[in-house]
């Protein structure tokens, strides 16, 4: 028994480092464990700390409110949450939850910002460009 509880876990972590975030879900990687560890208090009715987790089905709804998803990172990370006293959430999970939460926060700024960053750069390059003859004339 004890072994085969072993060899399971040691399968387990084996396939979570071989596919790191590639193709998880919300509904696959992170409903679970709030389910398991959070629902009980972030529901409908109670909204502890004014969250609702529950409300959360999709990746677009967490990026959608990011405020409140940092938050989640934040506490998640820090052990915060769930609060003292109720049962620890699996490290493993908590880890695949953390890290798929900061690659949709990537892949949200990925797909927001190239046009920002893309002015940003030619306008450095103009500046550095006059920097540079200020020097040479200096
Ligand atoms: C036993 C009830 C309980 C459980 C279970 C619980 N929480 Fe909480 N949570 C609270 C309470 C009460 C607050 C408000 C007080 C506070 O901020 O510490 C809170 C606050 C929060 C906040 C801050 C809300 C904000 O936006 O300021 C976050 C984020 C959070 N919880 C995430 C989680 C996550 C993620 C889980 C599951 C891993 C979880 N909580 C499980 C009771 C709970």
């Amino acid at each position: 028994m004890k072994y085969s509880l072993a060899a399971s876990a040691f399968t387990f972590t084996a396939c979570a480092l071989a596919a790191p975030t590639a193709g998880k879900t919300f509904q696959t990687s992170v409903q679970p464990l709030l389910s398991k560890n959070c629902f009980s208090c972030h529901n409908e009715q109670l909204k502890s700390g004014d969250l609702n987790l529950q409300a959360y089905t999709s990746a677009d709804a967490v990026t959608k409110d990011r405020d409140k998803w940092e938050n989640v990172l934040r506490r998640l990370e820090a052990g915060e949450m769930p609060p003292k006293g109720m049962p620890r959430p699996d490290p493993a999970e908590v880890k695949t939850v953390t890290e798929w939460i900061r690659g949709e926060f990537d892949r949200a700024d990925r797909n927001t910002k190239p046009e920002a960053g893309r002015v940003t750069a030619r306008r450095l390059n103009r500046s550095n460009i006059t920097t540079r003859f200020a020097i040479c004339w200096a």
